[in-house]
């Protein structure tokens, strides 16, 4: 199981320093949260804070895109050489033709789900992601509360991967925390997104072990 906190949730003032302490701490990738204005109703980094990131970050980047223009920002983003670049399914039509897009960047393509959006979606595109994002909570804001159904879903989530693309893996992201890791690990979660929980703990590194304590 690899843990991926949420930049999203660091001290930006001392982005540097967090990003040294995180990765240091056990962290498997950084988790960057992008996000318009208009698909959610926040505003977070664009690609040049994000080049930056990726200069000094000694972990991956899995870059979580919460976007309408999702070609415009593929577009802006794959020229990080991201290891994940995934966007929402909600957000976008041509989604074969986008994944697409990120493969032939030698990225590794994640597609990404709302809490409401059903698996069953993901049928027929499944064999050509590597990675499954399950939003638990409503895409936006970190420190929100972790929505139960998001159980349910990561079961049926491992059904549909287990036989039509066993290499995908499936990350959880929103209100992810030590209490509800273990169930999450259980129902078939690879990946699991932290923000407030792993960068509002005093010790980085036992928060990112409790939640890999599954
Ligand atoms: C929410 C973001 C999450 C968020 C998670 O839209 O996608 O990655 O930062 O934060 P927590 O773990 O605090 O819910
Ligand atoms: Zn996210």
């Amino acid at each position: 199981m690899r843990v991926a906190p949420s930049v999203l949730s660091a001290n930006f003032l001392k982005l540097e320093e967090e990003i040294d302490k995180i990765s240091q701490a056990g962290a498997d990738l950084l988790h960057i949260d992008v996000m318009d204005g208009h698909f959610v109703p926040n505003l977070t980094f664009g690609p040049v804070i994000v080049e930056q990131i990726a200069k000094i970050s000694s972990i991956p980047l899995d870059i979580h895109l919460m976007v309408e223009r999702v070609p415009f920002f593929l577009e802006l983003f794959a020229p990080l050489k991201p290891r994940f670049l995934g966007f929402h399914l909600e957000a976008e039509s041509h989604i074969h033709r986008q994944i697409s897009y990120i493969r032939s960047k030698d990225i590794s393509p994640c597609l990404t789900l709302n809490p409401h959006t059903l698996v069953h979606e993901l049928k027929y595109i499944l064999p050509d992601l590597d990675m499954v994002l399950l939003m638990s909570v409503n895409p936006g804001f970190g420190g929100q509360k972790f929505i139960p159904h998001t159980i349910e879903k990561i079961k049926e989530l491992k059904n549909l991967r287990d036989e039509f693309a066993p290499h995908c893996l499936i990350e959880v992201d929103g209100g992810v925390n030590h209490i509800n890791a273990p169930m999450l690990v259980q129902a078939g979660a690879d990946v699991l997104v932290a923000g407030s929980y792993v960068f509002g703990a005093k010790d980085y590194a036992e928060a990112i072990a409790s939640l890999k304590r599954g």
